[in-house]
């Protein structure tokens, strides 16, 4: 336990955290626009996911024992990502007093910032979410477990899904330079595999992008209702 607690002091140790709760986060969010997907087979396929996700593992666990399992893990991973990442910015000011008179690198200083500021934004973003969908008191006609009923009335507001769309831009760009800095933090990155890595990288930020605009764009355009 002290040996954990020694490397999580170090630079490595806090980027090691960074990169396994980042891949908890991707997992879900891979899963997540999936399981949206299914807004396509209608409201019984869809409304009937729903209820899987609450009821899987009963009666081994109580009902939405496993829901609350999962939002217990990925709570905690997106702390202690963010608590990572704040301590990592910190080090960086603290080994770094003076300010360089030219920043060092264009590229790398833009994609921190992406990855700061979208980060920042996609919190937000995951408030208002879950207060839109899930709670249901930022909607306009939330119906408890009617998820596609939900979706269809919430997305009916081209405001709304301008916002969501702006989000999953933030969402893409963030895990492209996410995915990026893990392999540097690994030590993935060589001249020969870069350009497969950022292949990777680019091709699943635009496959999450796809996936999630899908849903606010069907439903808006009348395809889904
Ligand atoms: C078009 C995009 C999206 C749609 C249509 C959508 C839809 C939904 C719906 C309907 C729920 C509620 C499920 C239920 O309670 O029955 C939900 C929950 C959730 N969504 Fe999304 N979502 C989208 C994008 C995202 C993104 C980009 C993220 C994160 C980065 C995200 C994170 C979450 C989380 C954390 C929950 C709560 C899960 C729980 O605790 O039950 N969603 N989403």
């Amino acid at each position: 336990m002290t040996g954990v607690l020694t490397l999580y002091r170090t630079s490595i140790g806090k980027k090691a955290v960074m990169a396994v709760t980042g891949l908890i986060g991707y997992g879900f969010v891979v899963a997540h626009m999936i399981g949206n997907l299914k807004i396509f087979e209608g409201s019984v396929g869809f409304n009937a996911y729903a209820e899987f996700l609450r009821e899987v593992g009963y009666p081994l666990v109580p009902h939405t024992g496993l829901l609350w399992i999962a939002r217990i893990v990925l709570l905690t991973a997106v702390i202690l990502h963010v608590v990572s990442a704040i301590q990592l910015t910190r080090m960086g000011l603290v080994s770094r007093p003076m300010n360089y008179a030219q920043k060092k690198s264009v590229q790398a200083s833009f994609a921190s910032m992406t990855l700061r500021w979208g980060g920042i934004a996609l919190l937000f973003f995951i408030i208002y979410h879950l207060l839109h969908f899930t709670i249901g008191v930022a909607h306009p006609d939330f119906v408890y477990g009617a998820a596609y009923e939900n979706v269809v009335i919430g997305f009916q507001n081209p405001f709304i899904v301008l916002i969501y769309l702006v989000a999953i831009s933030a969402l893409a760009m963030h895990l492209y330079h996410g995915v990026w800095s893990m392999f540097q933090t690994l030590g993935l990155n060589n001249v020969r595999t870069n350009s497969l890595w950022r292949g990777l990288a680019t091709l699943s930020a635009i496959a999450l992008f796809v996936g999630f605009s899908l849903v606010p764009l069907s439903v808006m355009f009348g395809l889904v209702r």
